[in-house]
C-alpha cells in the first residue's frame, strides 16, 4: 500500500510511520513540524520506502502532487492543543477545518480508497453519560473542539454525498513514548519530564477532572484495525479503555511509579477556562467490529513509558534533529 500520514513527524503520526514503513508500505510522511520532531522519525530517514515531505495540508497544491497513486490517507495534522486553540482560534479553525477539506477534496480527486480521520473525545464536551459512546452529543466547549466537530462532521459529509470510504476515528486521551513533553504536550509527558527532574507536577483547577488514557501500542493496534477492515465502517468510532482517571490522581501515581514519594507534592493553579470535567469511553463499537480492546491497564503503560523516558536520552531527543 501507499499510505500518506499527516502529521507523521508528530506523536502518533510517527509510531503509525514507523509501523507501516517496517510492513514494507510506501511511507508519505507530511508535517510542518510544527508540533512535530524531525527526531522522531529520524531512523526512518534512510529507509527506501519511506520519504518525509516538510510541508502543510494548507496547501492544496502540495496535496495534488503527493496524493497520485495513494491507497490510504492517515490525517492527524492539526493544531492539537486546547490552550491554544483559544488564544489562536483562527489558526486552529485554518488547520484542523480547512486542511481537513483539502485532504478530503484531493483524495476525492484521486480516488483514495480509504481515508481515516483523526477526530477527538474532545468533540463531546464534558461526559453528560458514562460511558460514552458514539452517539454522545457533540458539545465542545472550545476552538478546538469545535474544529473537530467541523472537520468530523465534512468527513461524514463526504462518506455520504461522494460516497467515499471515510473513517473517522475519536480517540479519547492517548499517551507514550514520542509525546511532546512540553509546551503543548500530553499532561502524562509533562508530569513525567516534571517528577523525573524533581519538580512538581502542575494541576490545573482542583485535580477533579478526569480522562480515560490509552497507551500508544493499544491506538496503534485500533488505527491499524481501521486500515486493514475489509469491511464498510458506518460512522464515528470511539477508542479508549473505559476507565478514567482524575488528573490529581493521575500525578500522584506517576510520583508514586517514579520514586518520588514523599518528596514531590503536586502543585493546583487557577483552571483553564473551557476545561472538559470528564471523559470515559465507551469502545464497544470498536469492540465489536474489529474485536479491538486495550491491553495495557494504565500504570503497566506508565511503567512502560517512564522506562522509556529515563533510558531514552531525553535530551538527545528532546533538542532539533
Ligand atoms: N494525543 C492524543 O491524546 C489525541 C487524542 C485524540 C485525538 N488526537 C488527534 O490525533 C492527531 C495527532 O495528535 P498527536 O497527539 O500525535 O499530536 P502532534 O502534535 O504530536 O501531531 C500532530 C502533527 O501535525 C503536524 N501539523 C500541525 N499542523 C500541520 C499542518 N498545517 N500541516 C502539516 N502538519 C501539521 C504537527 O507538526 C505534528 O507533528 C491530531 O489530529 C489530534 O487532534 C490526539
Amino acid at each position: 500500500m501507499k499510505i500518506l500520514v499527516t502529521g507523521g513527524a508528530g506523536f502518533i503520526g510517527s509510531h503509525l510511520s514507523e509501523k507501516y514503513v517496517e510492513e514494507g508500505h510506501t511511507v508519505l510522511c507530511l508535517d510542518n513540524l510544527m508540533n512535530g520532531n524531525l527526531v522522531n522519525i529520524r531512523h526512518l530517514l534512510n529507509k527506501r520506502n519511506f520519504k518525509l515531505i516538510i510541508g502543510d495540508v494548507r496547501d492544496i497544491d502540495l496535496l495534488e502532487k503527493l496524493m497520485r497513486g495513494v491507497d490510504v490517507v492517515l490525517h492527524l495534522a492539526a493544531q492539537i492543543h486546547v490552550d491554544r486553540s483559544i488564544i489562536e482560534p483562527k489558526l486552529t479553525y485554518e488547520i484542523n477545518v480547512l486542511g481537513t477539506q483539502n485532504v478530503l477534496e484531493v483524495s476525492r480527486m484521486y480516488d483514495v480508497k480509504r481515508v481515516v480521520f483523526t477526530s477527538s473525545s474532545e468533540v463531546y464536551g464534558s461526559a453528560k453519560y458514562v460511558p460514552m459512546d458514539e452517539k454522545h452529543p457533540l458539545d465542545a466547549p472550545h476552538p478546538y473542539g469545535a474544529s473537530k466537530i467541523a472537520a468530523d462532521r465534512m468527513c461524514h459529509a463526504y462518506a455520504k454525498t461522494y460516497g467515499m470510504d471515510v473513517v473517522i476515528v475519536r480517540p479519547f486521551n492517548i499517551f507514550g513514548p514520542k509525546q511532546k513533553d512540553s509546551g503543548y504536550g500530553g499532561a502524562i509527558s509533562i508530569f513525567v519530564k516534571r517528577v523525573l527532574r524533581g519538580t512538581p507536577p502542575i494541576i490545573y483547577g482542583d485535580g477533579k477532572q478526569s480522562r480515560d488514557y490509552t497507551y500508544i501500542k493499544d491506538a496503534v493496534r485500533a488505527f491499524d484495525s481501521v486500515v486493514k477492515y475489509e469491511g464498510e465502517i458506518e460512522g464515528p468510532i470511539n477508542f479508549g479503555t473505559g476507565k478514567d482517571i482524575e488528573i490529581e490522581k493521575l500525578a500522584r501515581l506517576i510520583i508514586k511509579l517514579c520514586g518520588k514519594e514523599g518528596e514531590i507534592e503536586p502543585v493546583h493553579v487557577e483552571p483553564r477556562p473551557s476545561e472538559v470535567r470528564r471523559l470515559v469511553a465507551d469502545y464497544s463499537k470498536a469492540k465489536r467490529l474489529f474485536g479491538w480492546e486495550p491491553k495495557y491497564r494504565l500504570e503497566e503503560g506508565l511503567m512502560e513509558f517512564i522506562d522509556w523516558y529515563r533510558n531514552y536520552k531525553s535530551e538527545e531527543w528532546s533538542k532539533p534533529a
